[in-house]
């Protein structure tokens, strides 16, 4: 299978943190983690559901204190998205869950920020940054953090929702998502993953969203289907990400032809790839025994990712 040229348009850039990395960060930091070593941890990347998932994902982020820890995470990022094709990649980052440990915006942001200035130019890959905000924590404190990363006038595009979804739907967050199209920020929120179709619809109408991550459950509603593929919104689909958290039984059954199949704008993206088993690339070559897809079904789903993407037209005919 030829590796066609994507955008990744969901990714988490803390979980891209993988296990060795995760001891070498602690090693240089003084931190002693709860596990005897790098197997150990691996161990514990079995996951019941979306919660089981988090609980460890935020307990690992212990590791990363300085700008220089989340510049060599996002500099381990990139060089492995460069090696599964990635030529363009929207990268969302969890402030509140860096504030919430004493790690100040700027610690974060800057580090972040700094990896990916050079990766256009070292790695051929153009990026983006996104801040996204938990939606199991209050949503005033969202909005206090999005008033920050403004005032400090950091440099994000857009921002997402993520973090347990059941419980927590998007209508808990319109004053924050009103603040950022007001300030101009392109707005994507996570949908549908373990939620109802109805949080699918509720940050369509009432986030006023120009993507959904995840939003697999769409299925289960035949009007939205209709909806979101006469709309085409695109839905950022993570296969292997679905199959860890056990949204599906197997990768067998994961509605993902299902959606091609319906005309929806579906893309393949990696989510959290330390913790679920693969990369960009690693999704395509599991999809790819399964469903054995066709040229042009995976010429589509990569078109899917780029015409999906907060580029300018330009960009958008390099990398069609
Ligand atoms: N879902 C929801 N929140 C998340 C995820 C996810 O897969 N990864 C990191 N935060
Ligand atoms: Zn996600």
């Amino acid at each position: 299978m030829s590796v066609l040229p994507t955008a990744e348009l969901h990714l988490h850039i803390e979980g891209t943190l993988e296990p060795e990395l995760i001891f070498a960060l602690a090693g240089r930091n003084g931190i002693e983690l709860p596990y005897a070593d790098v197997e150990e941890l691996r161990r514990q990347y079995q996951f019941a559901d979306l919660q089981s998932f988090l609980n460890l994902y935020y307990d690992n982020m212990a590791v990363l204190q300085t700008e220089q820890d989340f510049a060599d995470m996002t500099r381990a990022y990139l060089a492995r998205a460069q090696a599964a094709g990635v030529r363009h990649a929207e990268i969302m980052m969890d402030p509140q869950a860096h504030l919430s440990r004493g790690i100040s915006l700027a610690t974060c942001v800057n580090g972040v920020a700094s990896a990916l200035a050079g990766s256009e130019e070292e790695l051929g890959i153009s990026t983006e940054l996104i801040a996204a905000f938990l939606r199991d924590e209050p949503a005033e404190e969202a909005l206090a953090v999005l008033e920050q990363l403004l005032a400090m006038e950091a440099p994000i595009i857009g921002i997402g929702l993520d973090s347990a979804e059941v419980g927590h739907p998007p209508r808990d967050f319109v004053a924050l998502y009103e603040r950022a199209h007001e300030a101009g920020l392109k707005c994507i929120a996570h949908a549908g993953e373990e939620g109802p179709p109805e949080y699918i619809r509720e940050a369509l109408d009432l986030l006023k969203v120009a993507r959904i991550d995840h939003g697999i459950r769409c299925m289960e509603d035949e009007e939205l289907v209709q909806r979101l593929a006469a709309e085409q919104t695109p839905l950022t689909v993570c296969p292997l990400s679905n199959v860890r958290l056990r949204a599906v039984d197997t990768l067998a059954d994961h509605p993902l032809p299902r959606m091609l199949e319906r005309g929806l704008n579906v893309s393949v993206n990696s989510d959290d790839p330390a913790y679920f088993g693969g990369y960009v690339d690693d999704n395509f070559i599991q999809l790819q025994s399964v469903f054995s897809f066709d040229d042009d079904q995976l010429a589509q789903l990569a078109a899917n990712s780029v015409r999906s993407a907060f580029i300018t037209d330009a960009r958008r005919r390099e990398l069609l």
